[in-house]
């Protein structure tokens, strides 16, 4: 079996040129606010602002020394929540290590109309209640769901199995995937026998960041395997999935790269566009 490559370039260039209208409209605002030099922050970022042109959203970087203060920090987060022309912004994670331990707290103070990663405690809340309350939603777990939606991938009454389990990916996904009638499986670092585990996964993501850890014999034949890893590898970017071998037996599967990064950024844009539709009802 060759399985169909569910590439996220595609799907994400269809969705943006859709909002593309929308953005003209509504002319949102972007701000990345990036801490010191972490060289894959600054590639993420730049593929952001890259992307955010091409559709015609105006985009800032706001680039801070390395040894900024938690209170200097802060006080950005103030100065961009009461910027009414600010329509969303971000701290790309990760800080550097004297600001690790207070991300929660850096978190908390985003305005969570403004929190357009999706990652603050009330936006995730929402989440749990209803695909209807998913207004900004996490950026790559929505990614995610955007691209079975693209590829018309059923996912109700489907064994969704996940490997991963972080705030960002695991979690929030198993949410969104759950909200969508799936029967949801979630697995991680103390997960015995992982293997018989995601075997019984008609759609099998792995969010991991172990590059080729989910192997052919890993995988249900005929499943739709989702790769969110990214890891650099002799200077190379490749998956959590051993692709090779695993589109062998899957139906189909996500590239790295190409797969869930560029819909990750489709859907941080996309929640930009919802952020000022609700700014702008008062909602
Ligand atoms: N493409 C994108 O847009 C995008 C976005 C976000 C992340 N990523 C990539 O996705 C990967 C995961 O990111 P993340 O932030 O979710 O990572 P993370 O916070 O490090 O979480 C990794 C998860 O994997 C679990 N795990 C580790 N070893 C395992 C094993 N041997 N068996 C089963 N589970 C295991 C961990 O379990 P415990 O909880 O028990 O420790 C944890 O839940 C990384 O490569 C990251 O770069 C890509």
């Amino acid at each position: 079996m060759s399985a169909l490559l569910l590439s996220g370039r595609e799907a994400a260039a269809a969705i943006l040129a859709d909002l593309k209208p929308k953005i003209a409209h509504l002319d949102p605002k972007l701000v990345v606010v990036q801490v010191g030099d972490d060289p894959g922050s600054s590639s993420y970022i730049l593929q952001k602002m890259k992307s955010c042109a091409e559709v015609g959203m105006r985009s800032e970087h706001r680039h801070l020394p390395k040894a900024v203060t938690l209170e200097e920090l802060l006080a950005e987060i103030d100065r961009l929540n009461a910027d009414a022309d600010v329509t969303g912004f971000i701290i790309q994670l990760p800080l550097p290590a004297h600001l690790q331990s207070h991300v929660p707290s850096i978190i908390r103070a985003i305005d969570p109309k403004k929190d357009v990663d999706g990652f603050g405690a009330y936006n995730l809340g929402k989440m749990f209640l209803s695909t209807e309350f998913e207004h900004l939603p996490p950026a790559t777990p929505a990614g995610i769901v955007m691209l079975l939606e693209h590829f018309e991938i059923p996912v109700a009454g489907k064994h969704a199995v996940i490997v991963g389990r972080s705030n960002i990916v695991g979690k929030p996904l198993s949410m969104m995937l759950l909200n969508r009638d799936a029967t949801v499986s979630v697995c991680h670092s103390k997960t015995k026998q992982l293997a018989s585990i995601t075997k019984q996964g008609d759609i099998l993501i792995a969010a991991v960041g172990k590059p080729g850890m989910i192997t052919a014999d890993m995988v249900k034949r005929g499943a739709v395997v989702i790769d969110v890893g990214t890891n650099r590898v002799g200077g190379k970017l490749v998956g959590d999935v051993d692709f090779d071998g695993v589109q062998d037996v899957a139906s189909a599967i996500t590239p790295v790269p190409g797969g869930v990064g560029p819909m990750t950024v489709c859907s941080l844009i996309k929640n930009c566009v919802q952020a000022k539709q609700r700014q702008l009802a008062k909602i």
